[in-house]
């Protein structure tokens, strides 16, 4: 295959998507196959030359390895759609719908699937009151990597930007969600094709799973499979499949959970999709696919050939 491999982009992302890319080139060119690396670039203004670089790559097809925005929430999707290149991963309508949490809400949980509830909130009114009661979560509703994310407790609170009381970078988000603070345990659940692959237990050494805990090795550890009752585990594959079937997810999709050990099966809660998951060293659906004895460069085969299929 020929392949175009698209990364970088202008969102927090850039430097994760970076590494995805790289490692999807690499495992690419091991297995014989050719790989153009194309850099959406930093900002809008270098986005524009995309059309042409793809014109010039001419491929057979193109690995999307964007993270954040514009890469996963539509926008490149229906620049691909209109230059008729086929891509990995979801789709236009699948990826408006799965970048924002709230509306990814508004569709799964008619069909039962057990998300925690919440609101959107306007920046200026979190420095006014708490929007619920202590402990909850603030993020921006199209971010990802725990960008933006706070968790404000009874005592304080803690994670980047500050909190409320402290005027700080949740005035670049231009939409805040707050939910409730699900207590326990964070795990999560790849979806490859038409099948989940594992639950993994993240356990950061401090703190949450925040972006930091998430890019540097040794400070969170994965513990796949997770060691959680297996009724626990298969409830949360088929909220997982379920809900990539219910986006209508295409080749890959992760799934992130909370579970309140302390309520069983009722204190599982979906936390969001990601249609575009991480490929880095440290990331999670890679790490699935291994534990199943799928190697890297087979994951990348398998997701371009499902989007060939
Ligand atoms: N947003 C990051 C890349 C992930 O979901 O893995
Ligand atoms: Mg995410």
């Amino acid at each position: 295959w020929k392949v175009a491999v698209l990364m970088g982009g202008w969102s927090a992302e850039r430097e994760v998507s970076l590494s995805s890319g790289a490692g999807i080139v690499k495992a690419l060119e091991e297995r014989g196959h050719s790989a153009i690396p194309i850099d959406l670039g930093a900002s809008p203004a270098e986005g524009r030359d995309l059309p042409a670089k793809l014109i010039a790559a001419d491929p057979d097809i193109v690995f999307n390895a964007l993270h954040g925005v514009p890469g996963e929430d539509g926008t490149v999707q229906g620049l691909m759609d209109i230059m008729g290149y086929r891509y990995t991963h979801s789709g236009l309508a699948t990826s408006v719908i799965a970048i924002d949490k709230q509306l990814t809400k508004q569709h799964l949980v008619p069909h039962g699937i057990p998300m925690p509830g919440g609101h959107i909130v306007a920046s200026e009114d979190l420095f006014a009151a708490d929007p619920l009661p202590r402990p909850y979560v603030v993020k921006p509703v199209n971010e990802g990597s725990s960008v933006g994310v706070a968790i404000v407790t009874a005592e304080g609170n803690y994670g980047n930007p500050i909190g409320r009381d402290v005027k700080g970078p949740w005035q670049e988000f231009d939409e805040l969600l707050a939910e409730p603070f699900i207590r326990g345990r964070e795990l999560t659940v790849a979806v490859l094709g038409d099948r989940a692959l594992a639950v993994t237990e993240l356990k950061p050494r401090s703190g949450f799973y925040d972006y930091d805990a998430k890019y540097t090795d040794g400070m969170t550890e994965h513990v796949c499979p997770a060691d959680v009752p297996a009724d626990i585990a298969q409830a949360m594959m088929d909220i997982a499949l379920r809900a990539h079937r219910l986006l209508g997810c295409k080749g890959t999709s992760r799934s992130d959970f909370r579970w309140d050990d302390e309520q069983g099966v009722e204190g599982l809660f979906l936390l969001e999709v990601n249609t575009q998951p991480g490929m880095t060293p440290l990331s999670l659906v890679p790490e699935q696919a291994r534990h199943l004895g799928m190697s890297y460069g087979a994951l990348v085969e398998a997701i371009i050939a499902d989007a060939l299929a």
